[in-house]
């Protein structure tokens, strides 16, 4: 049987929800949207239009839609400054969550979500879209199958020309502190600690602003980390680079094992494998090519109904809230080590909670 879904927050974002992802699982009956929320009304119309839902199930007050219509879960795609609000509404409904990145914008509320859906015995995950994308998938697929022996170093860059003020979509990342490292960084940091398969241990950080960059907080970051089983890994990010080599969707990726590397590039994937041979050279475009794993859904589309799923009796997200405080952590250990100039214990943040 389809799942009741409220959704909360119509924003740029939001309206993808609704003409793309809440759609599609509409569509085949996983779930049925029957309530949408957003404080701006024009915002709220464009919701109601692409779902095909009736005036009188459009709300401008969350705490009135969760009373008012009966439900099993709400997504939620407002701001992250506003995202414990609406979760904490929701809990006291009763109601499981499936929420947008980051979980919140600060460490310390990032750990009150997880602990109150905890006591309120809830599910929630959270839709780290990126991780969950064709190309990062069929990465994955290959680090996992273990071809490539003992993940020994990872290498992420991520370059998005978006300098200019409200190049990146939504005023709020203009004017926020850490925009790159709280709504870009945050899915990029998370590929990585799952690419690499355990706790990180320690990261070093700096971040910074260019004078171009028509933002107030920083945009730029290069990240080091160390992770418990030996792996370590370095992010290069900027949203104000000049040319955007390697923007959303079209990261660039290296992941060095002790018999092979595989390298993800613009979402083309290749491998190349190490020979018995004295001191073999390659070059990067010039490996095995692998091609991309096919299903019917990514990103968002599939996070939807992977949560569907679990509230079903089905296999427990990897990206459910008490799993996904890592990737908040290293966001805000990033954070932290930048101001502080010094290397930070993930796992510190972590156990604050
Ligand atoms: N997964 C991804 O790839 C991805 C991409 C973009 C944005 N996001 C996430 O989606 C979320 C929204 O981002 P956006 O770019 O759409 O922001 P936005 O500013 O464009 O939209 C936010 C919307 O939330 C509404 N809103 C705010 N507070 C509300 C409240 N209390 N009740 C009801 N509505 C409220 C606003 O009116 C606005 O329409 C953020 O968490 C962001 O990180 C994720």
């Amino acid at each position: 049987m389809s799942q009741r879904v409220i959704h909360v927050g119509i924003g740029v974002f939001g309206r993808r929800w609704c003409s793309e992802f809440l759609k599609s699982n509409v569509a085949d009956g996983t779930i049925e949207v029957v309530a949408l929320v957003d404080l701006d009304r024009d915002a709220l119309e464009a919701g109601r239009q692409s779902l095909g839902l009736p005036a009188e199930r459009c709300y401008t007050d969350a705490a009135r839609a969760f009373d008012e219509v009966a439900a099993d879960f709400c997504t939620v795609a407002v701001t992250p400054a506003h995202h414990e609000a609406i979760i904490d509404l929701a809990l006291a409904r009763g109601l499981d969550v499936l929420c947008e990145k980051p979980i919140a914008d600060t460490m310390e509320a990032t750990l009150r979500i997880a602990r109150n859906v905890r006591r309120a015995g809830r599910k929630m995950a959270v839709t780290m879209s990126h991780r969950f994308d064709q190309d990062k998938t069929t990465l994955r697929r290959i680090v996992r199958s273990g071809v490539l022996g003992r993940i020994n170093a990872i290498g992420m860059r991520f370059q998005g020309d978006m300098r200019q003020r409200m190049a990146w979509s939504s005023l709020f990342r203009h004017e926020m502190a850490d925009p790159l490292l709280v709504e870009g960084a945050i899915h990029h940091l998370d590929i990585i600690g799952d690419l690499a398969g355990a706790r990180c241990e320690t990261l070093f950080a700096t971040t910074w602003k260019p004078d171009w960059a028509e933002y107030r907080g920083d945009t730029d970051a290069i990240v080091t980390m160390a992770f418990a089983n030996g792996v370590r890994a370095v992010y290069e990010g900027s949203v104000s680079h000049p040319v955007g080599l390697n923007t959303f969707y079209k990261e660039y990726i290296r992941v060095d094992g002790e018999r092979g590397t595989a390298i993800l590039a613009h979402r083309d994937v290749e491998v190349f494998m190490r020979q018995d041979i004295w001191r073999q050279q390659h070059r990067e475009g010039r490996g095995q090519k692998v091609a991309l794993l096919q299903q019917p859904k990514w990103i968002n589309h599939w996070l939807i109904e992977q949560f569907a799923r679990w509230r079903d009796g089905g296999p427990p997200m990897e990206t459910r809230v008490e799993e996904n405080v890592q990737a908040s952590a290293l966001v805000f250990a990033a954070i932290e080590s930048s101001r502080c100039g010094a290397p930070v214990a993930v796992q510190r943040l972590v156990d604050a909670g």
